[in-house]
């Protein structure tokens, strides 16, 4: 369905606990609008998200058609205020009422029983929901405005590096959605971390801004990471958490991830930069900026690479804000291959490398 987009302004700016919310007219306009069932793309602190009233069927319905997202992948849930909670969660174990106590506003999703109200669209059909109070002073004023939960995936065409620029959701969505408020550039850069809060264990489903060391210490135990094997297994079985059984963040030329460690990772993929070109491919580098400076110090030749610099393998934080966009100025070049640099998998690194592997499609190659 075609729809006239708008984009307006809206303030920029990290979330300040305590600091009076951003209410502007545009944003109790978008509210009006996501009201009466529109779709709204709104900056949170992770990615832009797409949003509709999250307890009207027919409004979330057309999130699906505008992202052309599989129906069976549920939604998130996002909230202004923990009382919002009640209307949705029919039941919440202390230790998820220890995690949003600590993280939220934040980048934590927590997957919970649901109550009646929430309609099986948003839940893609289960009868867990998934919650999160966003840290942006624009997400939470809006929410407020609307007055119901508020919908949300990124703000991308399904199957494309989730959007952290308001021109990101303008390339994917324009003329499918009714408003993009632009709040500038998203600070974390990947999304939410999804924790399944329904059993005895906190499960991550997903990795993301919020560390599992983090959560570990917060909850005083242990925090179980899905495995690689239950993943998979979502391929063919029900999905405990059916948006890791899609191919996701894929860049338009074929990307390999290459681990390992400083310099010799820095050499191999230097190497593989040079075969590729030699086999008449061409080369774009998604690399750390202590790769670009080790490679002017050993004088080897990158003319012919396109090279993203991704940021600081001292400043993961950095490198997380910088990866989606790196993915899709790739896709604006005419590169026909897309190496990636990895970085260690602690704290933030757990979600950055989740994410490289998966524009990677899992192909990863190193020691
Ligand atoms: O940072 C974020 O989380 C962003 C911003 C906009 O809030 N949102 C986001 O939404 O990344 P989306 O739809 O792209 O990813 C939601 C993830 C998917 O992997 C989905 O399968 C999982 O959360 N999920 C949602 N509801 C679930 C449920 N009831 N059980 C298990 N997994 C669920
Ligand atoms: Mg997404």
């Amino acid at each position: 369905m075609d729809r006239q987009t708008v984009i307006w302004q809206v303030p920029q700016g990290v979330y300040d606990d305590g600091e009076a919310l951003a209410v502007t007219p545009e944003i109790l306009e978008a509210a009006n609008v996501l009201r009466e069932g529109g779709l709204v793309a709104f900056p949170t602190e992770t990615v832009y998200g797409l949003g509709a009233n999250g307890l009207d069927a027919s409004a979330v319905d057309s999130i699906f058609i505008a992202k052309g997202r599989p129906s069976d992948n549920p939604l998130i849930l996002h909230i202004a205020d923990l009382a919002d909670l009640d209307q949705i969660v029919a039941r919440l174990p202390a230790r998820a009422a220890c995690l949003a106590e600590v993280f939220w506003p934040g980048p934590l999703t927590l997957v919970l029983p649901k109550t009646k109200i929430v309609p099986m669209t948003t839940t893609g059909g289960l009868d867990t929901v998934a919650v999160r109070m966003p840290a942006h002073p624009v997400a939470l004023a809006l929410i407020r405005a609307t007055g119901v939960p508020l919908a949300a995936p990124s703000a991308n065409v399904s199957g494309r590096p989730s959007p952290t620029r308001a021109e990101h959701v303008a390339n994917d969505l324009m003329g499918k959605i009714d408003v993009i408020l632009d709040g500038g550039p998203t600070g974390i850069g990947v999304e939410s971390t999804v924790v399944d809060c329904t059993g005895l264990t906190p499960i991550i489903l997903r990795p993301g801004g919020v560390s599992k060391e983090d959560l570990e210490q917060a909850v005083g135990g242990p925090v179980e990471l899905i495995s690689h094997q239950a993943a998979e297994d979502l391929l063919d079985g029900p999905a405990p958490s059916p948006g890791m059984k899609y191919r996701h963040y894929a860049p338009k030329a074929p990307a390999l991830l290459v681990t390992g460690e400083p310099p010799r990772l820095f050499d191999q993929l230097a190497t593989m930069a040079r075969d590729l070109v030699a086999k008449g491919e061409q080369v774009g580098l998604m690399v750390s900026r202590e790769a670009v400076e080790y490679w002017q110090e050993q004088s080897i030749d990158t003319t012919s690479w396109q090279i993203i610099c991704m940021g600081s393998r001292g400043d993961l934080k950095e490198i997380a804000a910088n990866i989606y966009g790196g993915l899709r100025d790739l896709d604006n070049t005419t590169v026909t291959r897309i190496l990636l640099e990895s970085v260690p998998k602690s704290g933030l690194g757990l979600a950055i490398m989740n994410r490289l592997a998966k524009a990677a499609g899992s192909r990863i190659v190193g020691q």
